[in-house]
């Protein structure tokens, strides 16, 4: 076999992942001049791309769970008649028209985490820069939480009128 074939090869195996034992020698030279330091046994590295992905919830449970955690007493929901919505104090934003604006991992994390974004000059921060919008986080499932996330997309504002631009 010719070094260039057999160069080929080499290249070949090790794109394709794991070369059989003997072969390494094989690899073009470049390869152990620029070596990347081995992992630690047992370490992964997280794939290039890669995003933190929600399973699919569903629409009518969150809606329940949005009920039961008492979302409306700070949240507005336009088209909703949720009970004691009268008493609102209006604490957090309107979310019938959220639904369209945010992708859902963008959701769960404004219920898991909500501090690390606040919209600002609102009122919506507290004196120490934490969100007034309580954590769940002790009392809410996952599962809650997915099928939340799954409500809140399903959001529309009634009309179809969204006071909002896209992004
Ligand atoms: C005590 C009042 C309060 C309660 C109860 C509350 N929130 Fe909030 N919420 C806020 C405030 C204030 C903000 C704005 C600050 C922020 O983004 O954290 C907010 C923000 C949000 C946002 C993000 C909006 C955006 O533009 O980023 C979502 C989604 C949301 N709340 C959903 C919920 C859900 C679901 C529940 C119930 C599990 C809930 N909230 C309960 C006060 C509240």
């Amino acid at each position: 076999m010719s070094r260039r074939v057999a160069l080929a090869l080499a290249v070949l195996v090790a794109a394709g992942g794991a070369a059989p034992p003997g072969h390494a020698q094989h690899r073009m030279p470049e390869h152990g001049q620029h070596r990347m330091p081995e992992p630690a046994q047992g370490q992964h590295h997280t794939p290039e791309g890669w995003t933190f992905g929600l399973p699919k919830g569903e629409p009518a449970k969150g809606r329940q769970a949005f009920a039961k955690f008492e979302c409306y007493k700070c949240h507005e929901v336009k088209g909703e008649t949720f009970p004691a919505a009268q008493d609102r104090e209006n604490v957090g934003p309107e979310l019938s028209m959220m639904g369209p604006m945010h992708d859902a991992e963008y959701f769960a994390e404004s219920i898991v985490n909500p501090t690390k974004v606040i919209d600002p000059g609102k009122g919506y921060a507290a004196k120490d820069g934490s969100s007034k919008m309580p954590s769940f986080n002790d009392s809410m499932t996952v599962q809650e939480l997915v099928d939340l996330v799954a409500y809140l997309k399903s959001l529309r504002p009634p009309g179809g009128a969204s006071g909002h631009t896209q992004h």
